[in-house]
């Protein structure tokens, strides 16, 4: 029963929506800490949940960041072979800075062990899979891996972190920017 004018509207109103969606989901990045309070390091067998634990309760996506916090260790990326094998003598790349930041640039699996024959063996390790889309709902928080005690939290809780434990926060800011264009056009669509 709509009028064709304010059925032209409401079509151009969806088209507008739908791109401020697209541009908040590609526009939105998380730094992802790894690990609990001693960051990246080998287990010591009092942690609630693995590395790759953690990461099956998160949703990666290309331009998200992990962040490595070390030391006396290294982050080496390796394919799928060496990760298996915790092989350390040829990695596709290695840090060894202690403070490590490594940004998504594909989507698909990326592979992360420690320097450290013994501690890849021990279980620090970390398979990351990074999706093909765009996130548009902001993704729960998840603590990983935090000794047991020290914080109750139980994995898969949706609390807000503590600054020591596995956290994630948005990393990019375009987003509000993008509001505001989006809502200039919907304002002329009404004009
Ligand atoms: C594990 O936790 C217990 C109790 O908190 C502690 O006594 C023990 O030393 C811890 N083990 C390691 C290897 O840190
Ligand atoms: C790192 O290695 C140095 C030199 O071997 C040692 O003095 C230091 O205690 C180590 N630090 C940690 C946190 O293990
Ligand atoms: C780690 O790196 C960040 C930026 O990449 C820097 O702001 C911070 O000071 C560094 N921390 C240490 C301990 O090197």
């Amino acid at each position: 029963m709509a009028t064709i004018s304010a059925s032209n509207a409401s079509n151009l109103l969806l088209i507008t929506l739908a791109s401020l969606l697209l541009m908040l989901g590609t526009s939105t990045a998380y730094e992802f800490r790894v690990g609990g309070e001693n960051g990246w390091s080998k287990p010591d067998g009092n942690e609630t949940e693995s590395y790759n634990q953690w990461a099956t309760k998160n949703r990666f996506h290309i331009g998200d960041i992990l962040y490595f916090k070390y030391v006396n260790d290294s982050v080496l990326v390796v394919d799928r072979e060496d990760y298996n094998k915790c092989k350390t003598s040829k990695p596709v790349r290695e840090f060894t800075d202690g403070n490590t930041t490594f940004r998504f640039d594909r989507f698909g699996f990326f592979y992360f062990i420690s320097g450290l024959k013994d501690h890849c063996e021990a279980g620090q390790k970390l398979i990351v899979r990074v999706m093909v889309h765009p996130e548009v709902l902001s993704p729960s928080y998840a603590p990983s891996p935090l000794p047991n005690g020290e914080d109750g939290l139980s994995p898969g809780s949706s609390v807000k972190p503590k600054s020591n434990g596995a956290s994630k926060f948005i990393a990019g800011s375009s987003s509000s920017s993008v509001i505001m264009v989006a809502l200039g056009v919907i304002i002329l669509v009404f004009a």
